[in-house]
């Protein structure tokens, strides 16, 4: 047994020894042949110990690398010196020497720490606590511990901030619910750490799927006067004084007088960039919209928010056919781009969240999905021996226990169901030869029931007047809308895919809540 402490009379690297008393004698040859260069870094450790002023320059001059990149790095980073930021997981004093376990948020796991007792930083490590922030300087060694390859043999360390005992978020687990509560801290944890990163992926994984094949990219206007879906979920914007109802114009039948207000007429948040889209694609082929959608609809469940992300390509020269096959494309498409570039994300999931997760994943990455017209679903449906809350019958929309059934134990893989009811559906979709279905179709995939709605477009100007008539929407308020089947129609078709619902997907987090950093639902607008 070496004595840790005497190798700082024969110069060599207390914490090189250090980690010996831990491994063995095998890794302590190792680490000592590494060693001349380490050697020469500990010294400049006594240095740079020396005072918080040269703690700072020496923290500043090494340029910071990610925890990431040390984890994926080759073999040669052994022995180099770096810096790494970020938070503290853990702190672990056992005398001799300090351990903490800092996270940058770069992956799921953090990177270990190891301060030697002897250094001038002990004293600090041991005193830190979970949540504060610091900059550690120090040398990439193997790691004899398991489940990480390399640590770091600290030379500096240098606090940013500490976090003392009411930080929330101490070392166990705690309930999503909890973290709703604290939703600015909670993406310090490895599940929520996890989702946001997860779901940047799948945003950039948006992007390069629609512009690898050509598709332009379009920033629909938020605010809008028309109602993209028309179902009147729709959340008003106004400048007019309504905390003081008094001050407020009213027409002569009563109403407020939204010539007053700031767009001279009533306004919204926009539910859909669907009819923007339509525009831009009859004029650039293809297109997509990815940004925020607004629903005043109360529905306190785990797939609706009030705030969500929709994904909304465009495609003129397209029918419901090459609808599908490009939403089927693109969310296998996203799912590969996860598994390929975060694994270790994936495997968190699948063994703390969703049991079996990976292997959803791989079958629908590889395997076709399922398609299936509205009246075949419906008869399978009732040949079913399920026991539904919700009858199911010819021209009622299917409800959320109906779609999991179809895609959780009938197909067991996402679905299609294509052709809908033209009463159940909105006005632009377009309307079959049979007259009574629409060339609509949903994606419905297991663990969530619907993640992509779409359709071919109407593109006949009398049959589209006729649905808005039919819909009891006016004419007026889509008179540009309309033009784009007066000027140059074409066959068109598009989907919107719920941004989130997709995230809830590919993590198996059961709440949508907990995917979207601050969500927004009936009574919460809290951070
Ligand atoms: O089916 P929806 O209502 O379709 C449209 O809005 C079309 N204009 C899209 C298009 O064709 N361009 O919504 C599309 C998707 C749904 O399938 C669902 O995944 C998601 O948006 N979605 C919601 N996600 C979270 N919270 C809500 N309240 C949602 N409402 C719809
Ligand atoms: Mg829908």
């Amino acid at each position: 047994m070496v004595d840790w402490k005497a190798p700082l009379g024969f110069g060599l690297s207390p914490s090189i020894l250090g980690a010996k008393t831990r491994s063995g004698t095998g890794l302590l040859c190792s680490r000592i042949r590494a060693g001349s260069s380490s050697y020469r870094l500990y010294r400049s450790t006594n240095m740079c110990l020396a005072s918080e002023a040269e703690v700072k320059s020496e923290t500043t001059k090494i340029e910071r690398i990610k925890v990431r990149s040390i984890q994926e790095a080759e073999e040669s980073i052994v022995g180099t010196e770096v810096k790494v930021n970020g938070w503290l997981r853990t702190v672990r004093d056992q005398k001799q020497f300090a351990f903490l376990n800092i996270n940058d948020g770069s992956s799921l796991s953090g990177v270990q720490i190891v301060v030697d007792g002897s250094s001038g930083s002990y004293d600090t490590a041991k005193s830190l606590t979970t949540g504060s922030s610091v900059s550690v300087v120090g040398t990439v060694v193997k790691s004899p511990g398991k489940g990480q390859k390399y640590e770091i043999q600290a030379k500096s360390l240098h606090v940013f901030g500490t976090a003392d005992q009411s930080y929330p978020l101490q070392k166990k687990r705690h309930s999503f619910e909890f973290l709703r509560g604290i939703a600015h801290l909670r993406a310090r944890t490895n599940a929520i750490g996890a989702v946001a990163r997860v779901r940047s992926s799948l945003a950039y994984s948006t992007h390069k799927f629609f512009c690898d094949r050509g598709f332009a990219y379009l920033n629909s206007p938020i605010l809008t006067a028309s109602d993209a879906e028309g179902a009147g979920e729709l959340f008003q914007v106004t400048t007019l004084p309504v905390a003081k109802p008094k001050d407020i114009k009213t027409t002569d039948a009563g109403e407020a007088d939204f010539a007053e207000d700031f767009f001279e007429k009533p306004t919204f948040l926009t539910v859909s960039g669907q009819l923007s889209a339509e525009s831009y694609a009859t004029a650039l082929s293809d297109v997509y919209t990815f940004g925020p959608t607004f629903r005043a609809e109360n529905s306190n469940t785990s797939r609706h928010l009030a705030e969500f992300w929709m994904v909304e390509p465009e495609m003129a020269f397209a029918d419901l056919q090459d609808d599908m096959a490009n939403a089927e494309a693109y969310v296998k498409y996203c799912i590969n781009y996860v598994m390929e570039n975060h694994m270790e994300d994936v495997e968190f999931f699948s063994k703390f969240v969703e049991k079996g997760l990976m292997e959803k994943l791989e079958t629908v990455r590889s395997q076709p999905f399922a398609y299936v017209s509205y009246t075949e679903a419906v008869q399978i449906l009732q040949e079913s021996k399920e026991k539904f809350v919700f009858p199911v019958e010819w021209g009622t929309d299917l409800q959320s226990e109906h779609e999991r059934y179809l895609a959780e134990k009938h197909f067991q893989r996402p679905v299609f169901v294509f052709n809908y009811p033209v009463g159940i559906k909105a006005f632009y979709m377009r309307l079959n030869d049979d007259q009574k279905t629409v060339a609509a179709m949903d994606l419905l995939v297991p663990g969530i029931g619907e993640l992509v709605g779409g359709s071919q477009r109407e593109e006949r100007l009398d049959v589209l007047e006729k649905r808005i008539a039919d819909a009891g929407l006016e004419k007026e308020d889509y008179w540009w809308y309309l033009e784009l089947r007066k000027f140059g129609t074409v066959p068109h078709a598009g989907y919107g895919l719920g941004f989130e619902r997709l995230v809830q997907f590919v993590t198996g987090m059961d709440n949508i809540r907990d995917v979207i950093p601050f969500p927004r639902h009936p009574g919460n607008a809290e951070f």
